[in-house]
């Protein structure tokens, strides 16, 4: 683009490392903050040509005019922020919402959220979060789309669409920055920001896909993990960034840093100085440092002893540049004036889908007895601390304190009849005190239905957010176990960003519901589950251990040559603990029953290039109507390479009244049957394959059929 060349030619050194320095304002990591003086001089100076944790109309304008008529070259910010899910209106966690298996939803509020994010001036999200991991020690599991690479491939590109619409320059549309490249999610032990050791095989066939899928669905920027892997930290990655990334996925828009992270390079240990923390960051690709303004500090040096060229800058300024150009900044660099009747109609529209995605990322994990839905007439008492709005936003609320929340405890109150609720919170969240245990004792005596509300705080998941023993924190165990004694049927809502190991209550509990941290709109889509007025059609994108010692655990392992058995102790199992997780990826109940029979694929000897058309016929045998998602899963019968047991492959729903039946039906490209074989590139082995349809990811009762693909 001749403007971008022309700016190029212009610049002076200073102002190039400047459009590689994204400076953090706002309340993101105190210890990098820049003060407001500095960041005006900064900007004024040419020095910042991004910024991370500005956020709102009023700010971001103000600070693209000092850019825009104070600056020598006139060159507009970019504001990136952490919209993750949901800017105002915020909307159910990431791990909640891949819950509803629902890429229309997935994209919907994605699109609302870019609306109301590019109305504050921030043009840029760090977002869709598309790390796959199968270890609930880790608190980011909660930003994350669950365990399986394909799940996360669809939740990759139903992101990117909706954030980034018809183009990243509409008046109501950001970049998507996804993050964070580099397997992130299989940290070792859980523990935050600790190191990754895969192999080639599993990065590419687990780790990779989600964002292979995003790149091909056209992200702005992509971000890279702060872990290493096998030793080479992701942000000086030149074999991933460089040759897989830009190379082999022909990626060419903008690599950022995450927070810091090119200045952490000197404490990984790999480099000794900040100038050459900058040069490995630059060699490896990434355009943009976050925070740490190594490049500020270090790029100059690093050109003097040669460590970079000026070839490489330009190359990096030219694609921040692109980047701003694409965004629209050049034409429209502040945040668009909204018509009011358009915001108010909007507002509106947001709550609704807040609370269509509350509802549909609800897990139903247990129902005995048919004790949900609620019955009319029922006394109810409500007992635990996680019953408010506040703290159950999820980590990543963003503006989502301006707007109101409703709790769980409001929205039951106003739905039950007068009197029929009463309220105990018991103990907090966390701390010691147990002296609310016997208020709430003697109101579950006086109820016919017990509603135990538990779980983690938004505080407990996300960044820096690992736990060795994910259940409930503080005394909950104890109040739960009192109300337990009283004998009520219970019903225990779960509020968290992992799924807890609380073997003992899953088993006590007459019924449980697993809420994630569901947004605004949290006490209405509750209260309409827990009365009937909706069916719960949620399902585990990620697998529920019994205990710690089971993680890392997930439903697609490899086979073994030692299967798990019952009757033969020399397989792979444990000696104290069940194989099997709690509940199995894709578990999810409602109100209703199907049934899924009479599996067919035709054709069933297909070529490489064909596609088979899966169905199922599926009929309600339940009393409610309502809707299933069926999942379709495959397995190589014989590979070169051991094969998974089984792999996702398809997704579909199907809504049937009462004694009602239909038929489901999945297209399967033969291609989709690859894994990456001898040289990680993808392949599809001739032979047999094994296709299962079912409501979960449990191997008993899924339906079962084979094809074969001719060679
Ligand atoms: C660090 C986090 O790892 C990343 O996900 C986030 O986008 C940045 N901080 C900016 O807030």
């Amino acid at each position: 683009m001749e403007v971008i060349e022309n700016l190029l030619r212009a610049m002076t050194l200073e102002e190039k490392i400047g459009q590689l320095t994204m400076a953090a304002r706002g309340e993101v990591f105190p210890p990098n903050e820049a003060s407001e003086a500095e960041v005006l001089h900064g900007i004024r100076a040419g020095r910042i040509g991004s910024l991370v944790g500005t956020h709102g109309a009023e700010v971001t304008t103000r600070l693209q005019r000092v850019a825009l008529e104070e600056t020598r070259l006139r060159i507009p910010l970019i504001f990136g922020f952490d919209v993750m899910h949901g800017y105002r209106s915020v909307f159910p966690v990431p791990i909640g919402e891949t819950a509803a298996f629902d890429p229309v939803l997935w994209e919907h509020t994605a699109r609302m959220a870019a609306y109301e994010t590019r109305a504050a001036g921030v043009t840029l999200t760090f977002a869709p979060m598309l790390d796959v991991t199968r270890d609930p020690r880790w608190g980011r599991v909660v930003e994350s789309p669950g365990e399986d690479p394909w799940l996360g491939a669809q939740f990759a590109r139903a992101k990117v669409r909706g954030f980034q619409g018809a183009g990243i320059g509409m008046p109501a549309s950001v970049g998507a920055a996804v993050k964070h490249i580099g397997a992130y999610g299989a940290v070792t032990a859980g523990r935050d920001y600790a190191s990754v050791d895969i192999s080639d095989r599993a990065l590419n066939e687990v780790y990779l896909p989600p964002f292979r899928a995003a790149v091909e669905a056209g992200a702005a920027v992509i971000m890279p993990s702060f872990n290493d892997l096998g030793g080479v930290p992701t942000t000086a990655n030149v074999d991933l960034l460089r040759d897989t990334v830009r190379r082999r996925w022909g990626f060419d828009g903008v690599m950022v840093s995450d927070f810091n992270a090119v200045a952490e390079l000197v404490k990984h240990g790999v480099v000794d100085d900040v100038a050459q923390a900058a040069a490995l960051a630059l060699q490896a690709g990434i355009d943009i440092d976050m925070a740490s303004n190594a490049y500020g500090l270090g790029l100059p040096l690093a050109l003097e002893r040669g460590d970079v060229t000026i070839g490489m800058i330009d190359e990096a300024v030219r694609r921040v540049l692109t980047l701003k150009a694409k965004l629209g900044l050049f034409e429209h660099p502040f945040a668009p004036e909204l018509d009011t009747a358009e915001r108010d109609a909007k507002l509106v529209a947001a709550r609704r889908l807040a609370r269509e995605a509350a509802t549909k990322s609800v897990v139903l994990l247990k129902n005995e007895a048919g004790l949900l839905p609620l019955k009319p007439g029922q006394r109810v008492a409500l007992i635990g601390p996680v019953v408010g709005a506040d703290g159950l936003l999820g980590a990543w609320h963003a503006a989502g304190k301006e707007v109101k929340a409703v709790s769980i405890r409001e929205a039951l109150h106003l739905a039950l009849p007068p009197g029929a609720l009463s309220f105990a919170k018991g103990v907090d969240v966390e701390g010691e005190d147990v002296s609310g245990i016997a208020e709430a004792v003697r109101i579950a005596r006086q109820a016919d239905v017990v509603i135990l509300s538990l779980g983690e705080l938004e505080g407990h998941t996300g960044e820096a957010a690992s736990r060795a023993r994910p259940s409930l924190p503080g005394r909950q165990r104890q109040l739960a176990e009192a109300v337990f004694e009283v004998g009520r049927p219970t019903v225990v809502l779960l509020s968290s960003g992992r799924p807890l190991t609380l073997p003992w209550l899953i088993e006590r509990a007459q019924a449980v519901m697993v809420l994630w941290f569901l947004g605004i709109e949290t006490g209405n889509a509750v209260t309409a589950l827990l009365l009937g007025y909706a069916n719960p059609t949620g399902k585990l994108p990620i697998s529920w251990p019994r205990s710690v010692g089971q993680i890392p655990i997930c439903y697609s392992e490899r086979s073994t040559g030692r299967p798990f058995s019952a009757t033969d102790m020399y397989t792979s199992g444990y000696l104290d603990t069940p194989v099997t997780p709690q509940f199995p990826f894709g578990h999810g109940l409602s109100y209703s029953r199907v049934a899924i029979r009479n599996l067919r694929a035709t054709p069933a000897i297909v070529g490489m290039d064909d596609a088979i058309a899966v169905e199922a016929d599926v009929s309600n045998v339940g009393v409610m109507a309502g809707e299933e998602t069926v999942l379709l899963f495959v397995r190589d019968v014989v590979a070169r390479i051991a094969p998974r047991v089984m792999e996702l492959r398809g997704v579909t729903r199907i809504s049937l009244a009462p004694n009602a039946s239909g038929t489901v039906r999945f297209d399967l490209p033969v291609k989709s049957l690859a894994f990456p074989a001898g040289d990680l590139g993808p392949e599809v082995q001739p032979g047999e394959f094994e296709l299962m349809v079912g409501s979960s990811a449990e191997p008993s009762a899924l339906v079962r059929t084979r094809i074969t693909v001719r060679g």
